[in-house]
């Protein structure tokens, strides 16, 4: 056994993401993580590690890897937020809000005009009765009301069963709160389950089903069959669904998006969440929301309460303009991202990539396998560092949204929420690797 400490530097925009569970998560497969500090602000991580030589040798190549990023100026594919403004209109609401009164603390479970905000956008998108006053919780991000649903709804022992690959942070929620999670495939080409396997992960311990869709990284959309199948096991066993929709204005190819808590006998079941962050280009507002049965909305309010109090009162006011954007905001919104995502996937198919077309949210995952071979690297990590190093473009290891790292080992994700100059410039270095 052997010790050693590293530093890892990152751009700070880059270490806000769950890079840091990432990496925590890589190392922790093979070494042993004594210690680690994280300094978000200064953008950096000190990871004390314990382990054989050769496994922390490893430890290296991963600093060499964020070194190599800052170094090389590289395009950031990584990290799934635009680099675009939000619609105006919404700058315009926050400066209103910041000028007007609202700089103390909002009701804990949110500002009663986005609350009834929510529930009109309940009503109209989805037909959803929904009350603002005992249906709704406004947290900090979706990530923050997944975190208060999970802690407000399980007890140690439960089960909740996860679809993998999945979005990093369900797996760390289900923990904190004592649980159990219990992994179903997402098989590709088209990322469906197996309802049979699906229906033998449940135990008299599981209590809940988590999924998300569109889907984070597989652009996956959940057809109206594999949903009913969920609600038919949630109905039969008297379990809960709990949805990640954060995606659902974000779908290509004319399909729709259905809230599973619209399938019949569902909305009394299912704790739906989702956020401003991708439908309106504000990730660094942290206004998300769950819209859940008043029984468990109760939970989720208390839980909230003790995780954060309340999200930011000002962006909770300007949020109300999001929700009165007209119906051409979202087409547009939809098309643009379609044409982000075919500009992307023009340059993957000529690169070389076996890759997977999303049908919603925006990323594309993509199997690497032949390129390993090709340049003699042993995994996702080892790629993704040498196409940072080599092409200069920064991804996300497919490994790190899988609970068996193995089934990520050949696959890395690029996402797209980028305007078509950096898109563009990504494309042109990834055409180096054509065979
Ligand atoms: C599936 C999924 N859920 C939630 C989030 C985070 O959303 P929020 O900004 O509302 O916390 C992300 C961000 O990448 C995501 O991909």
């Amino acid at each position: 056994m052997a010790r050693m400490r590293v530093r890892l530097t990152f751009p700070p925009a880059l270490i806000q993401e769950p890079i840091v569970y990432r990496l925590v998560k890589d190392f922790d497969i093979v070494i042993n993580i004594r210690r680690a500090d994280v300094k978000a602000d200064h953008g950096w991580i000190v990871l004390e590690l314990e382990g054989d030589e050769g496994t922390l040798a490893r430890g290296v190549i991963i600093r060499e890897m964020t070194r190599v990023v800052d170094q090389v100026g590289g395009v950031n594919l990584a990290q799934g937020m635009p680099n675009f403004p939000p619609p105006p209109e919404l700058i315009a609401a926050a400066h209103r809000a910041i000028d007007g009164d609202f700089h103390q603390y909002a009701v804990t479970w949110g500002a009663p005009s986005l609350r009834q905000a929510i529930a009109g956008k309940y009503r109209a998108f989805y037909g959803l009765d929904v009350d603002p006053d005992r249906h709704v919780t406004v947290c900090c991000g979706s990530t923050e009301t997944m975190l208060s649903t999970l802690l407000a709804v399980l007890n140690p022992g439960d089960e909740v069963i996860i679809f993998e690959p999945f979005y990093e942070n369900y797996g760390p929620g289900c923990i904190i709160s004592g649980a159990v999670p219990v992994f179903v495939p997402l098989e590709p080409p088209d990322f469906s389950f197996d309802p049979g396997r699906l229906r033998a992960a449940v135990t008299a311990r599981t209590r809940a089903i988590v999924f998300n869709s569109p889907n984070n990284p597989t652009g996956k959309v959940f057809s109206r069959d594999e949903l009913q199948a969920i609600a038919d096991l949630c109905l039969e066993h008297d379990l809960l669904a709990i949805t990640d929709e954060i995606y659902e204005h974000i779908v290509y190819d004319g399909l729709g998006h259905t809230p599973i808590a619209t399938l019949p006998g569902m909305a009394e079941r299912t704790v739906t969440i989702s956020g401003i962050s991708k439908s309106y280009s504000v990730t660094g507002w942290r206004v998300g929301y769950a819209v859940a049965p008043p029984e468990l909305a109760i939970g989720i309010r208390r839980a909230h309460d003790f995780v954060t109090v309340g999200a930011p009162h000002p962006l909770q006011e300007a949020a109300v303009t999001a929700f009165g954007l007209p119906e051409s905001y979202y087409v547009e919104l939809r098309e643009s991202y379609q044409a982000r995502r075919d500009l992307l996937w023009g340059y993957l198919e000529k690169a070389g990539f076996v890759a997977w077309k999303p049908r919603g949210a925006y990323y594309i995952l993509t199997d690497v396998a032949h390129f390993l071979t090709q340049h003699d690297l042993p995994d996702d990590t080892a790629f993704a560092m040498w196409l940072i190093k080599n092409v200069g473009v920064a991804t996300v290891p497919g490994s790190s949204f899988y609970a068996h790292p193995e089934l990520g080992r050949t696959k890395i994700r690029f996402c797209f929420p980028k305007t078509d100059d950096v898109l563009r410039d990504a494309g042109e270095r990834l055409l180096k690797l054509r065979p």
